[in-house]
């Protein structure tokens, strides 16, 4: 690989222990992957920061770090932690202890403490073009898809590993040849919300191995839909980016997102959404004990959503809802009058929290619904918790009545 005088002083130790350590880190993936050199990155989100993934000796890596020295070089956000900052959950104290090891290091290391999937709503928006290094498997389809930004699917310590030097191998999506389209999706579905968005993502990636979708036929889509789409895209498949037809900043039209090639096409009708949506449940007793939203963070529009549609109605007794969003969306939905609204209801608009990495098993739940396509994924393996997948309408009445 071939590096610059800067990277091989930084090798020598120019910098520091952990500066050397972190771009040797980079060098041998980046020979892993036959990159031919390094290449600067504007920005940086760390993932893998919950307890469930780090486990005590990633907590005391992470503290020695940096202790010994460890500084990010370009703006780095923190992904989502297992824990609510703002409000007791009944978690084990050991595990919110732990908890705050992680982020009190990563802080000392210079992150900004966003705890959040989405950072994007937070005012971290990369440009088109811009590589960057990011990790949350979402976080990534989303720049590369919808903003256009370049990222490879990440992990917790290479991410961290770019931060502190400022660069990564240059593979993978960072370079123009392997951004091309390989299966054509036509959607002819009509797609109502989120979990519309979530079936869909999850049958492409069913048929899309690690290529990358091109989906026509989809008209002017919110944005917190596309989010929705990625997040399933990444969980319910391995892929980094997806284009849309019209809709995309590399797709003027499916030709030019298939860059001449041809590919396999599939179609997306409604009767492919009703058979996909049903068979992403793995709930078998149709009381519901937990009832989680926001899994991606929620946005302003979609806390102002969940306010309208609990209005004159509660949560059942029995019931536990959980509204997950970040601290600076729920900061202003909190001035707009939406965090009240739902938690007169009944629900709560957690902080920082990510359901799935914490745990709700240790709380009692044993029946969850959502509108989530990644948290239908990952919370029967990770939490053992069955879910029932549905439109967000179906799982305020599932709030409401602790029945799916
Ligand atoms: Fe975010 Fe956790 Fe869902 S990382 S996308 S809230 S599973």
């Amino acid at each position: 690989m071939k590096l610059t005088d800067e990277e091989k002083a930084i090798l020598d130790g120019r910098d520091g222990e952990p500066a050397r350590f972190f771009l040797d880190m980079l060098v041998t993936l980046g020979r892993v992957y036959d990159a031919p050199y390094l290449i600067p990155v504007r920005s940086a989100h760390v993932s893998g920061l919950s307890v469930r993934t780090l486990g005590e000796a990633g907590i005391r890596w992470a503290e020695d770090m940096a202790a010994a020295g460890a500084r990010v070089r370009v703006p780095t956000t923190m992904n989502v932690i297992g824990i609510d900052r703002a409000h007791d959950l009944g978690l084990p104290p050991d595990w919110v202890a732990r908890q705050k090891r992680v982020m009190a290091a990563y802080e000392k290391m210079g992150c900004y403490v966003t705890s959040s999937c989405v950072p994007y709503y937070q005012g971290f928006l990369p440009r088109f073009g811009e590589h960057t290094a990011w990790g949350e498997s979402s976080a990534v389809v989303f720049l590369n898809s919808v903003i256009g930004a370049r990222n490879n699917r990440e992990g917790g310590p290479s991410t961290l590993a770019s931060a502190v030097t400022g660069r990564t191998p240059c593979y993978g999506m960072h370079l123009d040849e392997n951004r091309r389209g390989g299966l054509v999706c036509q959607v002819t579905a009509e797609l109502g919300d989120m979990s519309d968005f979530g079936a869909l993502g999850a049958f492409a990636a069913a048929h899309a191995g690690q290529g990358i979708p091109v989906f026509e036929g989809v008209k002017a889509p919110q944005l917190e839909n596309l989010v929705a789409l990625c997040a399933s895209l990444a969980s319910w498949g391995g892929i980094a980016m997806f284009h849309m037809t019209g809709v995309t900043p590399e797709a003027p039209s499916t030709e030019a997102a298939l860059r001449g090639g041809d590919c396999e096409r599939i179609v997306f009708g409604s009767r492919e959404l009703a058979e996909q949506k049903e068979k992403m449940s793995s709930g078998v007793e149709r009381r519901v004990d937990l009832v989680a939203l926001g899994c991606p963070h929620c946005s302003l529009n979609q806390l102002a959503e969940i306010a309208r549609r609990l209005e004159g109605r509660h949560v059942a007794d029995g019931v536990t809802l959980w509204v997950q969003s970040n601290v600076s969306v729920r900061a202003l939905a909190a001035q707009m009058g939406y965090v009240d609204a739902i938690e007169k209801a009944g629900g709560l608009v957690t902080q920082d929290l990510c359901v799935v990495l914490s745990r709700p098993e240790d709380l009692g739940f044993t029946s969850l619904a959502t509108n989530s396509a990644k948290m239908c994924f990952y919370a029967p393996g990770s939490n053992g918790i069955p879910v029932w997948y549905g439109d967000l309408e179906h799982c305020i009445r599932a709030a409401v009545t602790g029945a799916w």
